[in-house]
Protein backbone atom coordinates (compact mmCIF):
# COMPACT_ATOMS: atom_id res chain seq x y z
CA UNK A 1 0.00 0.00 0.00
CA UNK A 2 2.72 2.57 1.16
CA UNK A 3 1.52 5.58 -0.70
CA UNK A 4 2.29 8.27 1.31
CA UNK A 5 6.12 7.54 2.83
CA UNK A 6 6.40 10.03 6.11
CA UNK A 7 9.57 11.27 6.98
CA UNK A 8 9.99 11.20 10.94
CA UNK A 9 11.97 13.65 12.42
CA UNK A 10 12.58 13.61 16.38
CA UNK A 11 13.85 16.35 18.19
CA UNK A 12 15.51 14.29 20.72
CA UNK A 13 18.56 11.91 20.67
CA UNK A 14 18.58 10.48 24.12
CA UNK A 15 18.21 6.34 23.95
CA UNK A 16 15.43 6.60 26.18
CA UNK A 17 13.65 9.35 24.68
CA UNK A 18 9.86 10.11 25.20
CA UNK A 19 9.47 11.86 21.64
CA UNK A 20 10.86 8.71 19.89
CA UNK A 21 8.83 6.63 21.70
CA UNK A 22 5.74 9.02 21.14
CA UNK A 23 6.66 8.68 17.02
CA UNK A 24 6.46 5.06 17.09
CA UNK A 25 3.32 4.75 18.99
CA UNK A 26 1.72 7.60 16.35
CA UNK A 27 3.14 4.86 13.11
CA UNK A 28 1.04 2.11 15.01
CA UNK A 29 -2.11 4.30 14.54
CA UNK A 30 -1.63 5.13 11.60
CA UNK A 31 -4.00 4.13 8.15
CA UNK A 32 -2.30 1.62 6.32
CA UNK A 33 -1.37 3.47 3.37
CA UNK A 34 0.96 5.06 5.12
CA UNK A 35 4.31 4.06 6.00
CA UNK A 36 7.42 5.92 8.47
CA UNK A 37 10.65 6.40 8.39
CA UNK A 38 13.22 7.87 11.53
CA UNK A 39 15.44 10.50 9.83
CA UNK A 40 18.49 10.24 11.55
CA UNK A 41 19.65 13.27 12.49
CA UNK A 42 22.40 12.62 15.04
CA UNK A 43 25.06 11.88 13.00
CA UNK A 44 24.83 15.10 10.53
CA UNK A 45 27.67 17.68 11.31
CA UNK A 46 27.00 21.20 12.41
CA UNK A 47 25.82 23.32 9.53
CA UNK A 48 28.57 25.39 8.01
CA UNK A 49 27.78 27.67 5.45
CA UNK A 50 31.28 27.24 3.62
CA UNK A 51 30.20 23.28 3.24
CA UNK A 52 27.19 23.83 1.17
CA UNK A 53 28.93 23.05 -2.09
CA UNK A 54 30.58 19.81 -0.36
CA UNK A 55 28.14 18.42 1.55
CA UNK A 56 28.79 15.52 3.87
CA UNK A 57 27.38 12.20 3.13
CA UNK A 58 24.89 11.88 6.16
CA UNK A 59 23.68 15.15 4.69
CA UNK A 60 23.02 13.82 1.57
CA UNK A 61 21.71 10.93 2.94
CA UNK A 62 19.36 13.11 5.33
CA UNK A 63 17.97 15.54 1.94
CA UNK A 64 17.45 12.37 0.08
CA UNK A 65 15.53 10.84 3.03
CA UNK A 66 13.18 14.07 2.72
CA UNK A 67 12.78 14.82 -0.95
CA UNK A 68 11.34 10.61 -1.12
CA UNK A 69 8.99 11.41 1.59
CA UNK A 70 5.33 12.93 0.15
CA UNK A 71 4.71 14.24 4.32
CA UNK A 72 6.59 15.14 7.26
CA UNK A 73 6.16 14.41 11.16
CA UNK A 74 8.40 15.75 13.79
CA UNK A 75 8.30 15.16 17.24
CA UNK A 76 9.92 16.89 19.43
CA UNK A 77 11.25 17.54 22.70
CA UNK A 78 11.25 21.29 24.17
CA UNK A 79 14.94 22.50 25.84
CA UNK A 80 15.05 25.63 26.88
CA UNK A 81 11.21 26.97 25.70
CA UNK A 82 12.49 26.08 22.23
CA UNK A 83 13.43 23.16 20.27
CA UNK A 84 16.67 21.33 20.98
CA UNK A 85 20.05 22.49 18.62
CA UNK A 86 20.24 19.29 17.06
CA UNK A 87 16.70 19.59 15.03
CA UNK A 88 17.50 23.18 14.11
CA UNK A 89 20.60 21.77 13.00
CA UNK A 90 18.86 19.11 10.45
CA UNK A 91 16.54 21.93 9.52
CA UNK A 92 19.12 24.34 8.38
CA UNK A 93 20.98 21.56 6.90
CA UNK A 94 17.90 20.70 4.90
CA UNK A 95 17.46 24.50 3.96
CA UNK A 96 20.55 25.02 2.01
CA UNK A 97 22.09 25.75 -0.45
CA UNK A 98 19.85 28.36 -0.96
CA UNK A 99 17.47 27.64 -3.59
CA UNK A 100 17.43 23.80 -2.63
CA UNK A 101 15.03 23.33 0.19
CA UNK A 102 14.17 20.20 0.61
CA UNK A 103 11.30 20.79 3.10
CA UNK A 104 9.52 23.06 0.72
CA UNK A 105 6.03 21.96 0.17
CA UNK A 106 6.23 18.78 2.44
CA UNK A 107 2.88 18.86 4.92
CA UNK A 108 4.24 18.43 8.57
CA UNK A 109 2.30 17.21 11.50
CA UNK A 110 4.04 18.78 14.48
CA UNK A 111 3.92 16.98 18.22
CA UNK A 112 5.88 16.53 21.42
CA UNK A 113 6.22 15.34 24.70
CA UNK A 114 7.96 16.54 27.70
CA UNK A 115 8.15 16.29 30.85
CA UNK A 116 6.93 19.89 31.57
CA UNK A 117 3.26 20.69 31.92
CA UNK A 118 2.98 22.62 29.00
CA UNK A 119 4.07 19.57 26.90
CA UNK A 120 6.44 21.24 24.59
CA UNK A 121 4.50 24.21 23.49
CA UNK A 122 6.21 26.83 23.38
CA UNK A 123 9.27 24.35 21.39
CA UNK A 124 6.18 23.68 18.49
CA UNK A 125 4.92 27.14 18.45
CA UNK A 126 9.43 28.16 17.56
CA UNK A 127 9.18 25.24 15.17
CA UNK A 128 6.21 26.59 13.60
CA UNK A 129 8.04 29.97 12.91
CA UNK A 130 10.97 28.26 11.15
CA UNK A 131 8.55 25.81 9.15
CA UNK A 132 6.43 28.60 7.98
CA UNK A 133 9.46 30.20 6.52
CA UNK A 134 10.59 27.47 5.06
CA UNK A 135 7.21 26.93 3.16
CA UNK A 136 6.16 24.07 4.68
CA UNK A 137 2.47 23.26 5.26
CA UNK A 138 1.94 22.39 9.00
CA UNK A 139 -1.49 21.11 10.36
CA UNK A 140 -2.76 23.77 12.62
CA UNK A 141 -5.47 21.66 14.86
CA UNK A 142 -5.41 19.34 16.79
CA UNK A 143 -2.77 20.52 18.58
CA UNK A 144 -0.46 18.04 20.58
CA UNK A 145 1.01 18.90 23.69
CA UNK A 146 1.50 15.74 26.04
CA UNK A 147 2.94 15.88 29.40
CA UNK A 148 5.02 12.72 30.04
CA UNK A 149 3.15 11.01 33.04
CA UNK A 150 2.88 7.55 34.29
CA UNK A 151 0.72 5.29 31.90
CA UNK A 152 1.79 7.34 28.88
CA UNK A 153 2.73 4.56 26.87
CA UNK A 154 2.06 0.50 28.00
CA UNK A 155 4.52 -2.21 28.56
CA UNK A 156 4.41 -2.90 25.04
CA UNK A 157 5.17 0.58 24.07
CA UNK A 158 1.75 1.76 23.31
CA UNK A 159 0.10 4.79 24.31
CA UNK A 160 -2.01 4.12 26.92
CA UNK A 161 -5.33 4.39 27.40
CA UNK A 162 -5.92 7.96 29.00
CA UNK A 163 -4.35 9.20 25.60
CA UNK A 164 -5.19 6.94 23.22
CA UNK A 165 -8.24 8.27 21.76
CA UNK A 166 -6.87 11.60 22.09
CA UNK A 167 -3.96 10.53 20.03
CA UNK A 168 -5.55 8.18 17.54
CA UNK A 169 -7.71 11.65 16.57
CA UNK A 170 -4.51 13.38 16.48
CA UNK A 171 -3.38 10.67 13.68
CA UNK A 172 -6.45 10.93 11.63
CA UNK A 173 -6.38 14.67 11.47
CA UNK A 174 -2.56 14.34 10.23
CA UNK A 175 -3.40 11.70 8.00
CA UNK A 176 -5.96 13.55 6.30
CA UNK A 177 -3.78 16.77 6.17
CA UNK A 178 -1.00 14.69 4.17
CA UNK A 179 -3.30 13.24 1.86
CA UNK A 180 -5.03 16.90 1.38
CA UNK A 181 -1.51 18.43 0.97
CA UNK A 182 0.87 15.66 -0.49
CA UNK A 183 1.15 16.59 -4.26
CA UNK A 184 2.55 12.74 -5.77
C1 LIG B 1 18.66 21.12 28.08
C2 LIG B 1 17.25 20.80 28.52
C3 LIG B 1 16.30 21.80 28.54
C4 LIG B 1 14.97 21.49 28.90
N1 LIG B 1 14.02 22.46 28.82
C5 LIG B 1 12.71 22.14 28.99
C6 LIG B 1 11.68 23.09 28.71
O1 LIG B 1 11.93 24.20 28.32
N2 LIG B 1 10.39 22.68 28.86
C7 LIG B 1 10.05 21.41 29.28
O2 LIG B 1 8.88 21.10 29.39
N3 LIG B 1 11.01 20.49 29.54
C8 LIG B 1 12.32 20.83 29.38
N4 LIG B 1 13.31 19.89 29.61
C9 LIG B 1 12.91 18.55 30.10
C10 LIG B 1 12.50 17.67 28.93
O3 LIG B 1 11.10 17.79 28.73
C11 LIG B 1 12.82 16.21 29.24
O4 LIG B 1 14.22 16.07 29.41
C12 LIG B 1 12.32 15.27 28.17
O5 LIG B 1 12.50 13.94 28.61
C13 LIG B 1 13.05 15.51 26.84
O6 LIG B 1 12.48 14.76 25.79
P1 LIG B 1 13.04 13.31 25.41
O7 LIG B 1 12.60 12.35 26.51
O8 LIG B 1 12.39 13.00 24.11
O9 LIG B 1 14.54 13.39 25.32
C14 LIG B 1 14.63 20.18 29.28
C15 LIG B 1 15.62 19.18 29.29
C16 LIG B 1 16.91 19.49 28.91
C17 LIG B 1 17.94 18.39 28.87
Amino acid sequence: MNQFPIAVVVGSLRKESFNRKLADAIVKLAPSEFSFKQVNIGDLPLYNQDDDSNAADTVKRMKAEIGAARGLLFVTAEYNRSIPGVLKNAIDHGSRPYGQNVWAGKPAGVIGVSTGPIGTAMAQQHLRNVLAYLDVPTMGQPEGFIQAKEGLFDAAGEIGPDRRKFLQGWVGHYAAWVKRHGSA
